[in-house]
C-alpha cells in the first residue's frame, strides 16, 4: 500500500541541481544526497579526476549528470555552467553555491591577495552564478549558499574568510526579499567545523585542533559532510516551500552556547 506524503516532500525527481564544489568534502556530500532524493545533477569543480569520482556516485543513484570544469573566479564561468545545465537538462531548479575556500592567516600579515582570492571564490562567484541562473530557472526554484559558523560568528586568524561568509548570510537575505516575488526561495547553510580537505592541514599536525572540537558542542562530535548534505536537501525541497532567506546552523549546538 502505497503511503500519501503531504507534509515531507523531498522528491526532487525530474528536477535538475547545480552543485559547485562537488569534486570535494560538503559540495560531493550535497551532490549526492540531491541525486538520492532524484535530482539530475550539473556537477561543478576544477579537479576532473575527483569530479569523475562524483559522477560516478551520483550516477550509482539513478540520475544522470554532467560534468562542468571551470575556474569560477574566471568572468565567463558563470555562463559556461548555466549553458550545460540548459543544453544537456533544458534549465535547472536548484542552484547550491557550496566551492569554497578558506586561508586562515594571523590579520597583521595577510595579504590583501589573500582576501581578495577569497571575496571571489566565495562572494562573487556564487552572486555571478545566481545571475546567471536566473533566466533559465524552472518553476520552484531553489538557490542555497553555503556560508558558515564563521559568518555567524568571528574567529581568530579569520577575518577575510569571516567577511566572506558575513557577506553570503546577507546577500542570501538581501536576494530573498527581491527574488522570493518572482518564486525564486534564497536560503544558506552555516556548517559548524566539518572534516574535508579544506580544513584537513589544521586537523593533520596533531589532536590539538580536533580535541576540543570533539568536546565543546553539545553534541559531542565533529560534523559530518552528509549532516551538511541533509539540510540542503531539505532547503531545495517542496517541503520547505516556505522557508526564504533562513540561515540555518548545522553545528551540533556549537553557537547555542
Ligand atoms: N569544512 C568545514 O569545516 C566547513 C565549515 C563551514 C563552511 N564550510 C564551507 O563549505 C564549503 C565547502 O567546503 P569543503 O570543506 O567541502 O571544502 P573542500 O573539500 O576544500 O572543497 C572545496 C570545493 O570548492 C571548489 N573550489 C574552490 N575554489 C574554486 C575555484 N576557484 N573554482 C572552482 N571551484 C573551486 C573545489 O574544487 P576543486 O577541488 O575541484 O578545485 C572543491 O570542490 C565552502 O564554502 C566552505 O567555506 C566548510
Amino acid at each position: 500500500m502505497s503511503v500519501m506524503r503531504t507534509y515531507l516532500n523531498l522528491d526532487l525527481s525530474g528536477k535538475t541541481a547545480v552543485v559547485t564544489g562537488a569534486s570535494s568534502g560538503i559540495g560531493r556530500a550535497i551532490a549526492e544526497a540531491l541525486a538520492e532524493a532524484g535530482a539530475d545533477l550539473v556537477l561543478v569543480g576544477r579537479n576532473e579526476g575527483r569530479l569523475q569520482e562524483t559522477i560516478a556516485a551520483v550516477r550509482e543513484r539513478g540520475v544522470e549528470a554532467e560534468l562542468v570544469i571551470v575556474e569560477l573566479t574566471d568572468d565567463d564561468a558563470a555562463k559556461a555552467i548555466v549553458d550545460a545545465a540548459m543544453q544537456r537538462f533544458g534549465g535547472l531548479n536548484v542552484l547550491v553555491n557550496c566551492a569554497g575556500i578558506f586561508e586562515p592567516m594571523p590579520f597583521e600579515t595577510q595579504p590583501l591577495e589573500s582576501f581578495d582570492r577569497q571575496m571571489a571564490v566565495n562572494v562573487r562567484a556564487p552572486f555571478a552564478l545566481t545571475q546567471a541562473a536566473l533566466p533559465y530557472r524552472r518553476p520552484e526554484v531553489a538557490v542555497v549558499n553555503i556560508s558558515s559558523i564563521a559568518g555567524y560568528a568571528g574567529f581568530p586568524q579569520s577575518a577575510a574568510y569571516c567577511a566572506t561568509k558575513g557577506a553570503v548570510e546577507l546577500m542570501t537575505r538581501a536576494l530573498a526579499t527581491e527574488l522570493g516575488p518572482q518564486g525564486v526561495r534564497v536560503n544558506c547553510v552555516e556548517p559548524g567545523n566539518i572534516r574535508t580537505p579544506m580544513n584537513a592541514a589544521q586537523f593533520a599536525p596533531s589532536r590539538e585542533y580536533e580535541k576540543p572540537l570533539e568536546e565543546t558542542p553539545p553534541l559531542g562530535r565533529i560534523g559530518e559532510t552528509e549532516d551538511i548534505a541533509a539540510a540542503v536537501v531539505y532547503l531545495s525541497s517542496p517541503a520547505a516551500k516556505f522557508v526564504n532567506g533562513a540561515s540555518w546552523l548545522v553545528d551540533g549546538g556549537w553557537a547555542a552556547q
